[in-house]
């Protein structure tokens, strides 16, 4: 079957360099959100920019599946740093994502459960294979790590809530969309993967690190050159 790669940003930061390099050749806005086929790195893509947080990701992530017939989902952009091992300018390969502020612990389920049992939605293997194998020949001199990602809708930057999440949840990363882009695709049975170069240190500093950093203009534009690459090998 051919494949289609949905891949979806929250801001325009996070897409415009994977936008300006594709060859697109249709365009659609359906709900406020602007969906761009076309080609990139030789794979068939639709590229979009969601809006911030896990509804609109959520909404943005199903109309690319049974609107835009993506088969596989690709969500990328930014994340402040969890893990001690994690800093400003790494970047995150999700194994598995949750959602951090969902909590129905008061009627007996466990901190993140949505559905049945599961706390965590587990990405695509091979994508997860690929993505660390690519990144790492591509920008040798990126720190990559994998592993799980933590998703809410809040940017974090107070102490004691970023301690809050590692306490709970652990994870490398926290972001606004990866869990609900995991959801949606888990519900539909189509493979996924969440990228997230690192912005902040999701502590007091976070805003500005995010805002003033070179980090949009260095990282950003190597993260979007490995993205390419990795759309090469998995068309
Ligand atoms: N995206 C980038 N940095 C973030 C943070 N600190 N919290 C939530 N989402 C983010």
């Amino acid at each position: 079957m051919k494949r289609i790669i949905g891949i979806i940003g929250a801001m325009d930061e996070e897409v415009a360099k994977l936008i300006s390099q594709a060859d697109i050749t249709a365009e659609e806005t359906v709900a406020g959100m602007t969906f761009r086929a076309g080609t990139l790195g030789g794979a068939n893509v639709v590229i979009v920019k969601s809006g911030m947080g896990k509804v609109n990701a959520g909404i943005c992530v199903q109309l690319l599946i049974t609107r835009f017939g993506a088969t596989h989902i690709i969500n990328t952009g930014f994340a402040g740093a969890l893990s001690p091992e994690v800093t400003i300018g790494n970047i995150v390969v999700s194994t598995e994502a949750v959602q951090h502020d969902f909590d129905v612990s008061p009627l007996g389920f466990k901190k993140g459960e949505i559905i049945a049992g599961m706390v965590a939605f587990p990405a695509d293997k091979e994508l997860v294979g690929s993505a660390c194998k690519v990144i790492a020949e591509t920008l040798p001199e990126v720190k990559v790590l994998s592993g799980r990602i933590c998703s809410g809708d809040q940017f974090i930057c107070e102490k004691a809530a970023k301690e809050r999440i590692v306490s709970e949840f652990g994870g490398l990363c926290c972001e606004m969309e990866g869990a609900a882009v995991a959801q949606v695709c888990t519900l539909n049975n189509v493979p996924f993967l969440v990228l997230r170069a690192v912005s902040d240190s999701a502590d007091e500093a976070a805003g500005e690190d995010f805002n003033f950093s070179v980090f949009q203009s260095t990282v950003a534009e190597e993260f979007a050159e490995a993205i390419v690459k990795l759309l090469t090998i998995i068309k």
